[in-house]
């Protein structure tokens, strides 16, 4: 990924598509975090599915748990077993980089996110408790949230990735590893493994629906 002129070059999701489907070069912990970002956006667009039939008025309460089971995956999920490895790679990145833009968009991005992640959730919590909240806001506040972090993610598969991978060496993403926070206890796999059946949950509901409208 080296040039010669020492600037980034960035790669498109195509292009890192077929490198990640290749696995040629690529460090384990990356691949991990590129197979993340295809699931979140998966994600992503059950969410927006179930949004849709929400604000359609179509939804009734089955719709309702899955709007926010899969705002209580976005919201858990990476904050627990993906951001903590891209916190490590963004710090260890700043020493190295002239490209400090990258690394604090990255790292605002992730903080953002959280907070507007809980918002959406609690208001939909309140919905579902039995309390008045407007739909266009509710509605309004969550597209945004979706849109935000697509953008997030589609900034690091295009930008941030190429970028780690034309800085970092094998030595560096072996260090990096190594220090990763390793999800290792019992009770951390389980929980993984809990959200893990979540958003399957989520996103084969999103498939069967459709489905079952396009027979
Ligand atoms: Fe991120
Ligand atoms: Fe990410």
């Amino acid at each position: 990924m080296a040039n010669n002129n020492n600037r980034p070059t960035y790669i498109g999701m195509r292009e890192m598509d077929e490198i990640t489907s290749n696995r040629a070069g690529i460090p384990a912990l990356l691949a991990q975090l590129y197979s993340d970002h295809t699931q979140l956006l998966e994600l992503l667009t059950a969410l927006d599915h179930y949004l849709d039939r929400f604000q359609d008025c179509q939804s009734g309460a089955e719709n309702l748990e899955l709007l926010l089971a899969g705002l209580d995956y976005i919201n858990t999920y990476p904050e627990k077993w993906h951001h903590p490895s891209e916190s490590l790679l963004l710090e260890k990145l700043r020493e190295r980089t002239t490209e400090k833009d990258i690394v604090d968009e990255s790292l605002l991005a992730h903080n953002a996110l959280v907070d507007q992640g809980k918002m959406c959730w609690q208001l939909f919590n309140s919905v579902a408790n039995g309390c008045i909240v407007g739909r266009d806001q509710l509605v309004g506040c969550t597209r945004t949230f979706i849109s935000e972090y697509r953008s997030h993610i589609n900034q690091e598969t295009a930008e941030l990735f190429p970028h780690l991978l034309m800085v970092f060496g094998p030595d560096d993403w072996q260090e990096v590893e190594r220090i990763t926070p390793e999800i290792s206890s019992a009770l951390n796999k389980l929980m993984k493994q809990d959200y893990e059946q979540t958003r399957e949950y989520v996103v084969s509901g999103m498939k069967r629906e459709a489905a079952a409208e396009n027979p």
